[in-house]
């Protein structure tokens, strides 16, 4: 039994703590009020974050899901549906807070690996008829979550997004990794974004910032994103003191990312090598690890449980799944642990 004094955290790439370098420049933020008119750190963090994305304009939001809703919301009029694959985050995870908050309905569409095809879209908008809702949007997720952190085809993607514009569709991208995407398939995230009319990036996951995500698209769609964050009482005052997290993180920690998915390479290879474990279709692309346990053997809360009393937390997905994420406080030396605790467990 290998055993370690600091626990691992491979729950998710949300646990991290801002680095020094970051907390400096968060005290050294030059803060207004958001809210009254501009914060000039915001300011500066919604510019570079356009910029990166090639969108006219982007605006800070507390959350990832204050993010998607608004896009959601302010894409589809009450009482309209949009499409999504059937385990994406703002179907799976958000409280169904579209129809709770928005009065909007999901269709949920099943994907192969996380991905819609074109295919498995096309007969999805419902008619023009008093039966039914009208279909306003189609919502993508790259890198895909529940998925382990898949990259979609970018081809697919493009074939997609165009057969929702010609039918009149608008398109969402839920890009809380989309950062993780880039950096791993060598496209640039503008790249990534084109085909979408909006996207809602994360710096609280692997870019490490404490909070904070943001949403890109057309000016005006942002202009009304501002009213709706307000709304949703995400209004906040002197932002830039997190706003700078963001910005440093966005400045300094994009090309790190590929650390974080060679460690997920070799947390991955560390399952494979324990005859319990099987990596969901031999597959990593980014920084997570979705594991399934041999069900002859025992169960994922066994695993998690006994892991974690060896120092090595990770989270269980259902009854026979687990999964780790890789993040920057995790150093070399810890994920090699972590290999020796995975390769001898149960
Ligand atoms: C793909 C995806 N979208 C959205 C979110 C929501 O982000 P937040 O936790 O900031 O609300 C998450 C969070 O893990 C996510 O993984």
């Amino acid at each position: 039994m290998v055993s370690i004094s600091e626990p691992i955290d491979l729950r998710s790439d949300t646990v991290t703590k801002p680095t020094p370098e970051m907390l400096q420049a968060m005290m050294n933020a030059q803060v207004g009020d958001d809210v009254i008119d501009i914060d000039p750190t915001l300011q500066q963090l919604e510019n570079l974050t356009a910029e990166i994305l090639g969108k006219e304009a982007a605006i800070f939001m507390p959350s990832g899901t204050m993010s998607n809703q608004i896009a959601l919301r302010l894409h589809c009029d009450r009482g309209s549906e949009f499409i999504c694959e059937a385990d994406c985050h703002i179907h799976h995870y958000e409280q169904g807070a579209y129809a709770q908050l928005s009065g909007l309905v999901a269709k949920t569409i099943a994907g192969q690996g996380g991905a819609l095809t074109t295919e498995s879209v096309e007969d999805t908008i419902s008619p023009e008829n008093e039966h039914f809702l009208r279909t306003r949007l189609l919502c993508l997720e790259n890198t895909h979550n529940r998925w382990g952190g898949r990259i979609q085809s970018q081809a697919e993607i493009q074939k997609i997004c165009s057969w929702a514009h010609q039918n009149a569709l608008k398109t969402h991208l839920d890009g809380a990794r989309l950062w993780n995407a880039a950096i791993a398939s060598g496209l640039t995230e503008r790249e990534l974004c084109e085909p979408f009319d909006s996207i809602s990036v994360c710096f609280s996951k692997g870019l490490g910032a404490p909070v904070g995500s943001a949403l890109a698209g057309p000016k005006s769609l942002i202009a009304e994103a501002r009213r709706a964050r307000k709304l949703f009482g995400g209004g906040m005052r002197q932002a830039g003191f997190l706003g700078a997290a963001a910005l440093y993180s966005l400045q300094n920690h994009r090309e790190r990312l590929i650390m974080d998915h060679q460690h997920a390479e070799q947390i991955g290879n560390a399952c494979e090598n324990n005859k319990a474990f099987k990596v969901r279709d031999h597959r990593i692309d980014t920084n997570i690890v979705i594991c399934d346990v041999d069900a002859s053997v025992t169960t994922a809360a066994n695993v998690v449980d006994q892991l974690n009393r060896q120092g090595l937390q990770c989270l269980s997905m259902g009854r026979q799944t687990i999964r780790f994420v890789t993040h920057l406080n995790v150093s070399g030396q810890q994920i090699e642990n972590a290999c020796k605790i995975i390769e001898t467990c149960v």
